[in-house]
């Protein structure tokens, strides 16, 4: 195989960069047999060139100047692998500006300034591609864009943060707190220092967001995503939810609905609880599973690693190769990143959570006290919703308060959110209540 290899540059050598180039590094041979010719590692630049990575870089220039590399005649493919918003955003565009072809594993940009990167590099007719920004090493983007490219997809759902499916896994395996987990989640180096954009649901916001778009061409902004996180979890719920028959999985939800007035979609991020015999219930660790469904294929699921070095890396080099084989065709530019042309892409309306319909799982924090559960019984009762099961863990000592767990049938959460709001007036009432969602016919 003597063709001349397409020259790649890496900016960015944090876990997921490094992981690029073992990749490139040791899968080479196999990429050339798969590609019809190489894929060089030509330049790869970060601030930091002093912390050694274990990463093999003889006959790579490495430095920290990312606008040489973007100007590099050498560089055909920009992969951007530096996170975070602004300094990204830069570089994205400029390296799209200079006629370079554009892979990343940013969510976060992309959730934000699609539009923005997306209409640049149509215009300037170059690629960018993003498989890694979801479920890591999970081919679910190419899956969507290509594989069931002939439905109309009418829902998906599932895990798509590991780190939140770690911590959910080891708090119910352990009965410890949140806090607990956490921190030992982010001495084995799960979590990143600020898990804030995993724990509070925006990480997974970002990635429902991209496939939303892919799924049914809306254009969706991520602000307008109803996202709840999983702080305000506690061992009780799990206990709760076991004794229900359930397990609580962090879940991305996204619908079609199609109505007489058109089509709005019910896109949302929170903890659920789900029946354990179900198939995401069995997704445990920092794995993720993401099920969709379409018209003809009807449902698919798509479960593996989604985060981590050597499997993000996975997505981000089969980008690489699909751009590569492209610029090789003369074909590079013509592929719809979003999987609808983007002039087919349309805002569409959300559904309100108020609208939805489900069973719910309500915790109460109460004095402990005669008469407390009548109370809260007849406020549900008055909002027309039935309780299904009651569960009261513990006394309290001396007049302090206790958790009340309330599990109702099938109800619309409109009602739901103004009998909380009514019963959180009561005087006994001594903290918000707390509600988890019950998914039962995702
Ligand atoms: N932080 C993400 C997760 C991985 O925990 O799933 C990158 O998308």
């Amino acid at each position: 195989m003597g063709e001349e290899p397409v020259g790649v540059g890496i900016l960015g050598l944090g876990t997921i960069g490094t992981g690029v180039a073992k990749v490139l590094g040791q899968n080479a041979s196999v990429i050339t047999q798969k590609l019809g010719f190489p894929l060089r590692l030509v330049r790869v630049a970060d601030i930091d060139t002093e912390t050694e990575r274990g990463v093999d870089l003889r006959g790579v220039r490495f430095d920290s100047d990312a606008e040489g590399l973007i100007e590099d005649p050498g560089v055909s493919i920009v992969i951007e692998l530096i996170g975070g918003y602004d300094v990204a955003r830069r570089l994205t565009l400029r390296a799209i500006e200079r006629g370079k072809h554009v892979v990343t594993a940013n969510k976060a940009l992309l959730a934000l300034h699609g539009k923005e990167i997306f209409d640049a590099a149509a215009k300037r007719g170059v690629d960018v591609a993003f498989e890694a920004s979801v479920g890591g090493g999970i081919p679910i983007l190419r899956s969507m864009r290509e594989g069931l490219a002939a439905n109309r997809i009418q829902s998906l759902h599932g895990i798509m943060n590991g780190t939140t499916n770690y911590v959910l896994t080891e708090m119910e395996r352990t009965g410890e707190l949140l806090d607990v987990v956490v921190k030992r989640a982010q001495d084995l180096g799960f979590a990143e220092a600020d898990p804030s954009f995993d724990i509070d649901g925006i990480d997974a916001a970002h990635k429902l967001t991209l496939l939303a778009a892919m799924a049914f061409g809306a254009d969706l902004r991520f602000e307008d995503i109803p996202t709840e996180g999983i702080r305000g979890l506690t061992p009780l719920d799990f206990e709760a939810a076991e004794e229900f028959g359930y397990r609580i999985k962090l879940l991305g939800i996204a619908k079609l609905r199609e109505e007489e007035g058109g089509e709005r979609i019910e896109a949302r991020v929170h903890p659920a609880m789900i029946p354990e015999a179900s198939l995401l219930a069995k997704v445990d660790g920092a794995m993720n599973a993401i099920a969709v469904h379409g018209d003809a294929v009807g449902p698919t699921l798509f479960y593996g690693a989604g985060a981590g070095e050597l499997p993000t890396a996975s997505a981000v080099v089969a980008d690489t190769m699909e751009i590569a084989r492209e610029i090789r065709r003369g074909t590079a530019g013509r592929v719809a990143p979003l999987s609808y042309m983007p002039d087919a892409l349309r805002s569409k309306p959300l559904v309100d959570l108020g609208e939805l319909w489900a069973r719910s799982y309500l915790v109460f924090t109460v004095l402990d006290r005669p008469g407390v559960l009548g109370h809260i019984a007849s406020a549900l009762g008055e909002s027309g919703i039935s309780i299904e099961s009651v569960l009261q863990k513990g006394q309290s000592r001396s007049e302090g308060s206790v958790p009340i767990v309330v599990l109702t049938h099938p109800a619309q959460e409109l009602a739901i959110q103004q009998a909380i709001a009514e019963i959180d007036r009561l005087p006994e009432v001594t903290a918000g209540t707390r509600l988890v969602r019950i998914e039962e016919d995702l």
